[in-house]
Formats: structure tokens, sequence, C-alpha cells
């Protein structure tokens, strides 16, 4: 495919079908877990819940999400992973074959494929400043959330952490760089209520021989872990029952 007739999304995929072919899928999991389990300690999952793991890559932490909904009093709650890149959908496939309750399916973050009012829970590890349209992104995790639904999104690149603006010329895709008040004030644009957001620091120790290729040195690794991700949280409304006093026109 010519570069240039290239849509962003395809662009996205081949270069994440990339990151899968070289391992990068697995690896990443050594990178994230730390932040994600902090996430996931807020998310207050229950069993029951539907969560979708929005950017999944190789499907560890959607695996972890489905234990943590497995079964209980409410029945037996799912999680979906979605993500562009087909290699790494297939490889969390492969990876999850004990499991009755994931899902992966190959899609966009701007046209999430499937029916709205759906999920509890979502979450989304440094995927979402990878999306060439973060609003269309926005507006279709408020259709497929469920009233009172609440979204999590971990995003590593981003203004406050002036570290992990180190990485942005070494990407091959273009990416978004905000800070974390004018995230937070998209998501209010988008209706999302009860909008707060976190700095996670990385509390993994850092090996003394690391090599580090992402960073100019290892002291500039330890302070970006050190001022953590963004961790940005929002819920949908419940747009059927209005609050008293508010008029639907
Ligand atoms: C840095 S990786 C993180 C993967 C995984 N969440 C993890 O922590 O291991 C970013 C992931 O986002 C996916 N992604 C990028 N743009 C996307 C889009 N527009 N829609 C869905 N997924 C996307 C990529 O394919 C890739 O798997």
């Amino acid at each position: 495919m010519a570069e240039e007739k290239q849509t962003s999304d395809q662009r996205l995929q081949l270069e994440f079908n990339r990151w899968a072919q070289r391992g990068e899928g697995s690896k990443m999991e050594n990178h994230h877990l730390d932040i994600t389990e902090k996430t996931m300690r807020r998310m207050n999952l229950r069993p029951g819940e539907r969560v979708l793991d929005l950017g999944c890559g190789s499907g560890w932490a959607t695996r972890l999400l489905a234990r943590m909904v497995s079964e209980g009093p409410k029945g037996f709650g799912q999680v979906v992973g979605v993500d562009i890149s087909d290699e790494m959908i297939r490889e969390a496939r492969a990876g999850s074959k004990e499991f009755d309750n994931v899902m992966f399916v190959t899609g966009s973050a701007t046209q999430i494929p499937w029916e709205e009012n759906f999920f509890d829970k979502v979450l989304s590890v440094e995927s979402f400043y990878y999306y060439p349209d973060q609003e269309r992104a926005l507006a279709e995790l408020f259709r497929v959330m469920a009233p009172h639904g609440r979204l999590f999104i971990l995003i590593n690149l981003y203004k406050d952490n002036p570290y992990s603006l180190q990485w942005v010329p070494k990407l091959k895709v273009p990416v978004h760089v905000r800070s974390a008040a004018e995230y937070a004030e998209m998501l209010k644009q988008h209706a999302f209520e009860n909008v707060e957001y976190a700095m996670i620091p990385d509390d993994t120790p850092t090996p003394e021989n690391y090599r580090t290729t992402s960073f100019h040195s290892l002291d500039d690794l330890k302070a970006f872990k050190r001022v953590g991700a963004l961790l940005l949280m929002a819920s949908k409304p419940d747009i059927r029952n209005p609050a008293p006093g508010y008029t639907i026109y």
C-alpha cells in the first residue's frame, strides 16, 4: 500500500503490527504492569461487570480484568479487548484460550465495534494519545458505556511529565501531546461527569545496567517513572433519568 494513500487508521495498524511482529506486545506488560495494577485498584471491579480494554495490545491486562469480573452473585462478567492491530489481536487470542469470558476484536477507537450502553467500566492503557481523532474516540466511548459507567485512561505521554516528551521524535506515527487539564476539559466537553485525574508513579526498580533507547539517560528514565503516568477518570451520566429541574427539550 502506498504510504500517501493510507488512512491514519491503516498507518496505525501497520505500525502496531510491526510492534507485534517484533515481540513488543507482550514486553509492554513489564513496562505498564505497575501503573495498570494501581489503576485497577481504583476501578472497583466487581464480578459480573462488563469491561472494555481499548487498545488492548497482546491482551495481558484484558486477562487480569477477566479474572476480576469472572463470576459472582450477579453473573458472569465479560471483558472485550479492542485493538487496531490484527496481529496484536491474534496474539491476544492465542494467549487467552483458557478464558471463557474474554473476547478480542480488531477495530478502531474511532469506530468501536460494539453496541451502545454496554460497558460498566473501560480501561485504556497507553493507547489514547495515538488516536488521530481523540474527540471521535471519546464520542464512541460515551456511546458504548453504560449509564453510570466509568472510564479509566492511562497516558504516559503528556505535557505535565516533561521527560515523556523525549520519545516523540522516536515514534513512527503522529501522537497528541496534551496536558492533564486539557484532557479533563475535553472529557467535560463530551458530557462526561465526575471528571478527575491523578498522576500514577511507576515504582518498579530501574536496574543500573538498564540500557534505555527511549530516554536521554537512565536518570531521565527514573525521573519519568517518579513523575508517573496520567490517569484520567470520568463517568457517563444517566441521561435516561435527568437530575431534578433539568429539562430535556
Ligand atoms: C503502546 S501499545 C499498548 C498496548 C496495551 N494496552 C499494553 O499496555 O500493553 C498501544 C496500543 O494501542 C493500539 N492502538 C493504537 N491506535 C489505535 C486506535 N486508533 N484504535 C484502537 N487501538 C489502537 C495499538 O495497536 C497498540 O496495541
